[in-house]
């Protein structure tokens, strides 16, 4: 658990010492991502555990049903540096002490959308807890781009673990498909 709560950025020991724990002068949210349903399993947990608010961070525009189709998609907003639309906006995020925010990576960083999600949502002031999924590829420069895109927030260490790859269930399957000779 104290993994969780780590401080990103520990200053100094005392400093880190206060920055052990989310603040309890407000409300949690917990604020995802997830396409394969690996993040959104940690978001239902904190969620209920905390207890928090739930706010499912979503694309205007559907990412492809096709997994390779998406990866190219992402590939091309990553370099472009797009902040694709959002579905929906929190409509406000001042109760809101303690943002837990959680994604997988995308392309060894954060997924485009997170990008959008911190630019038009004011977390001035409040504390971020990330909590990252990713294939067994790590982090990226995930962190980097959290603390760029929210630089008055104060950013804490948070939660990651490898979790199941789309792509190797898909290989996977096309191999049992294979042997059923359906196609
Ligand atoms: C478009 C795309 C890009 C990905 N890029 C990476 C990557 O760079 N490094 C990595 O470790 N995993 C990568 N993955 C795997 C996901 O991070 C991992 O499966 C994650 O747990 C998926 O979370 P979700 O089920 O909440 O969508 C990628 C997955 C997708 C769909």
């Amino acid at each position: 658990m104290s993994s969780l709560l780590l401080p990103l950025a520990a200053g100094s020991a005392s400093a880190a010492q206060t920055e052990t724990a989310p603040r309890s002068d407000g409300k949690s949210l917990v604020a995802f991502f997830s396409r394969s349903g690996n993040t959104r399993v940690i978001a239902g947990q904190l969620s209920r555990t905390l207890p928090a608010d739930l706010f499912e961070i979503a694309p205007a525009t559907p990412y492809p049903a096709d997994y390779f189709q998406t990866v190219e998609q992402a590939r091309q907003e990553r370099d472009r540096n797009d902040r694709p639309p959002l579905k929906a906006l929190l409509p406000s995020t001042a109760s809101y002490a303690t943002v837990f925010l959680g994604f997988p990576i995308w392309g060894e960083t954060a997924p485009p959308l997170i990008r959008t999600f911190l630019t038009v949502h004011d977390l001035a002031g409040k504390t971020i807890i990330p909590f990252i999924t990713h294939g067994g590829f790590g982090l990226g420069n995930s962190q980097a781009v959290l603390a760029s895109h929210a630089p008055r927030a104060r950013l804490m260490e948070g939660f990651s673990m490898q979790a199941p790859q789309e792509r190797q269930t898909i290989e996977r399957v096309a191999g049992w498909l294979e042997t059923l000779k359906v196609r």
